[in-house]
């Protein structure tokens, strides 16, 4: 796993609580939030935002990531994620999937429960083999 400082982990969670504020969630009342890192050292936030037909709901991680992206971010470093559950919350499967488009295997994703206690994993071991650019080589 990529290092990170346990001060830093600890500002992320702190960006991302600030982040689940802002959460729109007239259906399940179950607010995220998400901070990303940048290489730079930037910080993207996000929170998720609900929908009335339920699928085009964006998680707090994707709105973060695609905030990034859209600025011209290539580079991340960690991703702090913080709900309002009494677990830790890890990312879906469709967020695995968009950081690992930008993310390394060994970025660190920080997943905290309502009160800020975590559990470190990296994007490898939550999205093993994932499917990437090279898998659509086709000659
Ligand atoms: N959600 C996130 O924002 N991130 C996750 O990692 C898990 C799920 C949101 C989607 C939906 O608005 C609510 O949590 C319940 O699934």
């Amino acid at each position: 796993m990529k290092n990170i400082h346990e001060f830093e982990i600890k500002n992320m969670l702190r960006l991302a609580a600030e982040a689940r504020e802002r959460a729109y969630v007239p259906y399940s009342g179950f607010r995220v939030g998400a901070c990303v890192k940048t290489g730079s050292g930037a910080y993207y936030l996000g929170c998720n935002i609900e929908n009335a037909a339920f699928t085009p709901t964006s998680c707090a991680e994707r709105t973060a990531m695609f905030k990034a992206v859209y600025e011209g971010e290539r580079y991340f470093e960690a991703i702090a994620i913080i709900s309002d559950s009494l677990n830790c919350t890890a990312p879906c499967g469709v967020c695995r999937q968009v950081l690992a488009e930008f993310c390394d295997p060994d970025m660190p994703v920080i997943c905290a429960d309502k009160d800020g206690n975590y559990e470190l994993f990296e994007l490898g071991e939550l999205l093993p083999i994932a499917f990437m650019k090279k898998d659509m080589q086709t000659v």
